[in-house]
């Protein structure tokens, strides 16, 4: 049985929803409370038992090497202070036998490009892909939840969740056969409501066969001018089963500025140093 050790996290993209926070310093490393958007994505990997982590880089992203890297200056002067529970925060943000490996995407060509940028070092593997953005509280981690439908199918799964009509415009829509998992018929990227072919919507959350980069290197500029994973998928629908899988798990959907405060809220609640206090200040207002 093949089992799925790396994953993938583009993070190229300029994070226009956010300036002017982002303008010198990656959307990725915004923090929840007090860890970046990317920390809890590379957590959610590790608990899925994945070991090689991809990073699909471009221009202004060096801070997130540098998190995931060790910081002698940062770290020293821990030590030297007899700070060791922060010394030990600092110093166990990523797992002795995990790889953080970087690759950069010149341009900002699309997500399907961006993954397709990953292909030298994945390979002829299955692998994940997390979109940062989407942060999800899920028990346990989505990605843990989604190696075990691949575990049991080895075929392509899909995180997906219900979205209102209103908003299928925002994400890839998937057509099923109405199982859990249930078998994806077709795929659209940000169809028109009128147009979508339901309202189960795919969420930053991927595991998919290595098939998938023979298409995307012949996918042409689809939705918004770019070179969509969807696109990619629906190609490799034509020869593979592909699963949508409904995730079990609160998703916040941070590439958004309520999704941002909403997701700040849930996870300031129940912070173990601060949650109680948050929670009764929010009573109080
Ligand atoms: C991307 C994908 C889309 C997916 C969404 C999930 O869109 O292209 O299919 O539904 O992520 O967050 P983006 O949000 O990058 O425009």
């Amino acid at each position: 049985m093949i089992r799925v050790r790396k994953c993938v996290f583009p993070v190229a993209g300029m994070g226009s929803r956010f300036l002017p926070a982002t303008k010198a310093s990656p959307k990725e490393m915004m923090p929840v409370v007090d860890k970046p958007l990317i920390q809890y994505a590379v957590e959610e990997a590790v608990a899925a038992g994945m070991t090689d982590m991809i990073f699909i880089t471009g221009r202004n992203k060096r801070t997130i090497e540098d998190h995931f890297d060790k910081a002698y200056e940062v770290e020293a002067e821990l030590a030297a202070r007899g700070k060791l529970d922060l010394l030990e925060l600092v110093q166990g943000i990523v797992p002795k036998h995990v790889n953080c490996i970087y690759i950069r995407q010149p341009e900002t060509l699309g997500l399907g490009h961006a993954v397709l940028c990953a292909e030298p070092v994945v390979n002829d593997e299955p692998f994940a892909v997390i979109l940062a953005d989407d942060l999800i509280d899920g028990v346990p981690p989505v990605l843990k939840q989604m190696a075990q439908v691949y575990a049991e199918h080895q075929c392509s799964v899909l995180g997906v969740e219900e979205v209102p009509r209103a908003n299928t415009a925002q994400y890839g829509i998937v057509k099923t056969d109405g199982g859990d998992p249930a078998a994806v018929s077709a795929i659209v990227e940000k169809p028109q409501p009128k147009d979508a072919p339901s309202t189960l919507a795919v969420v930053g959350r991927y595991i998919l066969n290595p098939r998938i980069f023979h298409h995307l290197a012949g996918v042409r500029a689809g939705a918004g001018g770019e070179i969509q994973l969807t696109d990619g998928i629906a190609a490799l629908l034509h020869e593979e089963k592909v699963l949508a899988y409904r995730f079990k798990g609160v998703r916040y959907d941070c590439g958004s500025k309520l999704g941002y405060l909403r997701a700040t809220v849930a996870y300031g609640k129940k912070h173990p140093e601060v949650g109680a206090d948050f929670s009764a200040y929010l009573k109080s207002l």
